[in-house]
């Protein structure tokens, strides 16, 4: 099956990112949201992101309106009914995931593989809820998309050698390099990664020192391009600890425990920079 049609759901900063890379690559796409203003502002970032690539002189005006050109947008699900790949990028809640592939499941052709970029949460279990549990898998994209160069491809425990050869020969035409990683919380790079973003939240808690140190001290002591705490902003501090949650409940271990002050921005709603204040304002 040749992929050409692609469907992403959920047009937040993964969503567009991964539309944006996937309309480069030559496939047409269908950026669907249940709100209609974040699938406006997904195809916006997508614009203003290929707008620097035009000023490097890196795509030409031409590049931009094709590619443009094959990006739509859907406020339904129901606007995914001709494609070939769905990779879902809503909400990191598995309840959420679970009623959107429910609501795929009863729009698109027999043959499209379902993917989930989902940071922590099982891909078997994500697949047993659809109808197709061999055509399903984790494809997890990293922030941003159309600069960070690796994908973690994840075989649910049901998931068929045809749809991970298939997902990887997609990943690589988007110009990523893959790894596999087994289904496990967290898989591989938020299984290392998050602990020490929690880590550098607690220390922050415990007074080790103010967010500016504590990042400088890990940019410039372990020559990380960005301190954790600027990291988690990025990230969103809501998805931060939704991994954290399913990294604590799925391994069961208590070093995995959520940073209380983490918990508290959440509750105040400071999710870093997509809300203009986390550890930082914006
Ligand atoms: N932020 C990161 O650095 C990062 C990196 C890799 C993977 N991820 C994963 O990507 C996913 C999305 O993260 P994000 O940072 O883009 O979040 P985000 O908050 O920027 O975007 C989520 C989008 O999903 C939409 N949405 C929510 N429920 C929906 C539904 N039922 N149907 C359609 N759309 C719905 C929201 O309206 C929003 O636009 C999560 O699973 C997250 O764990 C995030």
């Amino acid at each position: 099956m040749g992929i050409e049609r692609i469907g992403v759901i959920g047009a937040g900063q993964m969503g567009a990112g991964i539309a944006q890379v996937s309309a480069q690559a030559g496939l047409r796409v269908v950026l669907c949201d249940v709100d209609e203003a974040a699938v406006e502002a997904g195809i916006a970032k997508i614009k203003s992101g290929l707008d620097r690539l035009v000023s490097k002189g890196r795509l030409t005006d031409s590049d931009q309106s094709d590619i443009l050109g094959r990006v739509s947008g859907a406020a339904s699900i129901e606007g995914l009914a001709e494609v070939d790949f769905v990779v879902e990028a809503v909400t990191e809640r598995e309840a959420v995931k679970r009623k959107v592939f429910e609501a795929v499941d009863g729009v698109v052709k027999d043959s499209a593989i379902l993917a989930s970029n989902t940071s922590s949460i099982s891909i078997t279990r994500l697949a047993a809820s659809t109808k197709s549990p061999d055509r399903f898998i984790g494809m997890h994209f990293m922030n941003p998309v159309p600069v960070m160069k690796l994908v973690e491809i994840i075989p649910g425990l049901q998931t068929s050698e045809i749809t991970l050869q298939e997902t990887r020969t997609l990943a690589e035409r988007l110009g990523k390099t893959c790894v596999k990683a087994d289904d496990q919380p967290g898989f591989i790079v938020n299984r290392i990664l998050m602990p020490m973003i929690n880590e550098a939240v607690v220390a922050l808690q415990e007074g080790l020192g103010s967010p500016e140190d504590i990042d400088t001290g890990m940019k410039l002591g372990t020559n990380q391009p960005m301190g954790p705490l600027q990291l988690a902003d990025f990230i969103g501090l809501d998805t931060c600890l939704a991994i954290m949650e399913v990294l604590h409940d799925g391994l069961g271990d208590s070093k995995y425990r959520p940073a209380p002050l983490l918990r508290r921005y959440v509750d105040a709603g400071w999710l870093g920079k997509k809300t203009g204040r986390g550890f930082y304002q914006y």
